[in-house]
């Protein structure tokens, strides 16, 4: 476990601390940076076009990466394996190439109905979406979610017999970027290929964590993406069987993917090559290859350690929880349960797990867990249709690695305690003052809130003080929480509207309620003109309250913002 973490160049730096956000991104090893750096320095032709020796060699080591892959996932040949630049461009590329079969009336299926997961990643949607949407003047095709429970968890022999001679494909995921879970694609397949209809899988969640073997799944296709493998950004892969393969169109054209062209006639390569139009990304296939190697010489390790690991997680999690239960001090009712994890019952599962804190937000506690230099993911995770589902705004994602440690779980665990603490006890500071020195901070309902915020200095200060401002906020009421006033946000979800001049919010989040009733009370007193000239993000930046709101876009905000001063 060790040396494998010592393969990992990340750890040798401090920030953030923990890295528990493995399902966005894992981190890369030794070996796969220096393929990396020495196909840029050492290996930098082109491939499949030029004969001198360089060129000769890359196209060899380009060739030598796809045969790793196909080895990876046990794919009958190099050939069945393309390359992209992701899972989402091989879903895209797939059903595109589908839709075109179609409309040249080659369908490659019979019925009208695309079977999916409700918790499938956008990626897997949306080219579904497009197909269907595509081809609707000419076939209908309509999409049709089958969902899990309430608690997260499928009844497959719901997805069974939701799988019929209408069925025209089937598209999930092995494994649950969202809850973790890992579906059971080889009986999926069979039951698809029972009723003629295709199975696609994205495997982009799967392919670090389980062994994959696309031979015994027997689907149609399956993809992934370097990047969640230990590889770089910017490559993936996708798996064909020879028949879907041979039958599928480019996807883009271009140099490379041709056996002749004229100006009346086009030949092109047979697969994978006319898939891969223009020069590809040859260090990140190198580097891929490297890393698809690195998975499979680890991969009995890997699966061990993240077994136990994840066993660690969910027993510390029950701990905590239980801690959490019967502590009155912090306000907590003794019969609730605090941290409620999603499709907890699913016995197939990677080291992910996805969790929602009972009346907390998911966004507050990030805030803080990052300020304690945790790294992971919350909100709605690119599945946004589960959520809905739900009925939830987003959850918690702790999403492990075979490099991570106890050490970190437990350091996780400690924040996480102290987080749910500290966002529960502010909603009486002052009353909890044995834990944080309060005594600068006090809320005036006849002082501007703005102004309120002028002589605080530090984080813990300044982020009570946002506490309590979110007591101020002008509250948009529920009937207005819809989509009309709904401001989307990627980690959390605002509502806002303009009433008689006058402007409302709503968030779960304190903090984003807190900083609302900042900009709202600011909004509220400036004319529609002097709003457009306004900086409110300025003025959040003079107030000192800057560092509490994500850097990008993700928490709705600068959304908020951008409404604000339109
Ligand atoms: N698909 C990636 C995730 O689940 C980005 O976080």
């Amino acid at each position: 476990m060790r040396e494998f973490r010592q393969q990992f160049p990340f750890f040798d730096t401090s920030t953030p601390s923990i890295y528990f956000d493995n399902a966005a991104t894992t981190q890369k090893p030794q070996c796969v940076i220096d393929a990396i750096e020495h196909a840029n320095i050492q290996q930098s032709a082109n491939v499949h076009r030029s004969s001198y020796q360089l060129a000769a060699s890359v196209t060899d080591a380009y060739e030598a990466a796809r045969n790793n892959v196909a080895a990876l996932i046990n794919a009958p040949s190099a050939r069945n394996i393309f390359w992209s630049k992701g899972a989402t461009e091989s879903l895209n590329l797939i059903a595109h190439g589908l839709g075109e079969l179609c409309l040249a009336e080659h369908a490659m299926w019979q019925g009208d109905e695309i079977i999916i997961l409700t918790s499938e990643h956008h990626a897997n949607i949306l080219p579904w979406q497009q197909l269907a949407s595509k081809l609707s003047h000419f076939k209908s095709l309509r999409i049709t979610p089958v969902s899990p429970d309430f608690n997260g968890n499928y009844d497959y022999a719901v997805l069974r017999a939701a799988i019929t001679n209408n069925t025209a494909i089937v598209a999930v995921a092995h494994v649950s970027n969202a809850l973790g879970c890992v579906h059971p694609v080889a009986a999926i397949t069979q039951w698809a290929h029972q009723h003629n209809a295709l199975c696609i899988v994205d495997g982009t969640q799967a392919i670090a964590h389980i062994p994959v073997d696309v031979q015994a799944l027997h689907c149609d296709a399956y993809v992934g993406s370097s990047h969640k493998m230990f590889g770089p950004t910017g490559v993936g892969f996708g798996y064909a069987t020879h028949a879907l393969l041979d039958a599928l169109p480019p996807y883009q054209v271009g140099g490379e993917m041709i056996e002749y062209v004229s100006f009346d006639e086009v030949r092109f390569q047979s697969y994978p090559l006319k898939f891969e139009a223009g020069t590809p990304n040859i260090s990140g296939v190198l580097g891929m290859g490297m890393a698809a190697n690195f998975v499979l010489q680890h991969q009995a390790m890997i699966i061990q350690s993240e077994h136990v690991l994840m066993q660690y997680l969910l027993g510390q999690l029950t701990v905590l929880n239980d801690e959490l239960a019967v502590t009155t001090e912090i306000g907590l009712a003794s019969t609730n349960n605090i941290i409620i994890i999603i499709g907890a019952q699913n016995p197939e599962r990677i080291s992910l797990c996805s969790f929602v804190l009972n009346g907390i937000s998911h966004y507050d506690v990030l805030r803080l867990l990052d300020k304690d230099n945790i790294a992971l993911r919350v909100g709605h995770h690119c599945a946004m249709p589960l959520m809905q589902h739900l009925g939830i705004d987003g959850t918690i994602r702790v999403s492990l690695c075979a490099y991570n440690t106890d050490t970190e779980i437990d350091g996780f665990i400690a924040a996480l305690r102290s987080a749910i603490k500290r966002l529960v006890s502010s909603d009486d500071v002052i009353a909890n003052s044995r834990a944080f020195d309060t005594s600068s901070v006090a809320f005036s309902a006849s002082t501007p809130i703005g102004d309120q915020f002028a002589a605080l200095q530090g984080y813990d200060v300044v982020f009570r003080q946002i506490m309590l401002s979110s007591k101020a906020c002008p509250l948009l009421s529920e009937q207005y929480h819809t989509a009309d006033y709904h401001v989307a946000g990627c980690e959390v979800d605002v509502w806002l509207g303009q009433f008689a001049g006058q402007f409302y919010g709503f968030a779960n989040s304190k903090i984003i309620k807190g900083l609302l009733a900042i900009l709202l009370e600011k909004a509220n007193t400036l004319t529609p003109s002097q709003r457009t000239r306004f900086d409110f993000t300025e003025y959040l930046a003079q107030l000192g309250v800057s560092h509490h709101l994500s850097q990008s876009r993700v928490d709705g905000l600068s959304r908020v913002i951008a409404r604000l001063s339109a």
